[in-house]
């Protein structure tokens, strides 16, 4: 099983990096699963222009979506790290997302967010779109709030422990998480193209 760790924010110094690193830290003690980070920034993709996805399932056009696609398309569940801009998940995600459509089908989605309400509302807004993506939102989700966050970003990049306290939920969105990702990876397998 393959779970991706996705980075949805490209900008400079962007405290993401410091999530990612702590969700990575925190998954190597899962034996038999691999988790893996996906990095918008080594996907950049230009304004969506292109014909609805929905209705031409893995066909893409361009050579770096159809890259972000394949990339996205082997994994079995993500653990999505979401930042919350204007009350809104950020449209750099959005975009990417807009390109592709099947490769997400059928696997569970976690969020981890940070915020000054701990990333909820983006959180929120992220499960409705992935809702039309066919995914399954999971509730289980670690909402980072400005005590862990201002501790967080005042260490080194590598440091996380800041990020301590935030543990306990780590473990259940994992635990949750590796559970319909077994389940659903199962039944994808037992109705392959269905
Ligand atoms: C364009 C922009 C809009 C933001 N809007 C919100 C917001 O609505 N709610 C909030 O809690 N934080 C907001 N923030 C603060 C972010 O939570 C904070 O900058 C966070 O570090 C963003 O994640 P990033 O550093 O990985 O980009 C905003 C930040 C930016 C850059």
């Amino acid at each position: 099983m393959l779970i991706q760790i996705i980075n949805s924010t490209t900008r400079n110094e962007r405290f993401s990096e410091r999530v990612a690193n702590w969700v990575v830290e925190y998954t190597r003690q899962y034996d038999g699963v691999d988790f893996e980070v996906v990095d918008l920034r080594d996907h950049p993709l230009p304004y969506f222009d292109g014909p609805s996805p929905m209705w031409t399932p893995g066909q893409h056009s361009r050579d770096d979506v159809a890259r972000f696609a394949a990339t996205v398309d082997r994994a079995d569940g993500y653990i999505m790290l979401a930042a919350e801009y204007n009350h809104g998940y950020p449209g750099v995600l959005k975009n990417a997302m807009d390109w592709t459509y099947q490769e997400w089908h059928r696997k569970p989605i976690s969020f981890v967010s940070w915020g000054n309400m701990g990333g909820t509302r983006s959180v929120e807004q992220l499960r409705q779109v992935a809702v039309e993506f066919e995914m399954a939102p999971l509730r289980h989700a670690v909402h980072i709030l400005p005590d862990i966050y201002m501790k967080a970003i005042e260490k080194d990049v590598t440091d996380v422990s800041a990020f301590a306290p935030s543990e306990p939920w780590l473990k259940v969105l994992t635990d949750d998480l590796l559970w319909w990702t077994a389940a659903l990876s199962k039944a994808r397998g037992e109705r392959a193209g269905n």
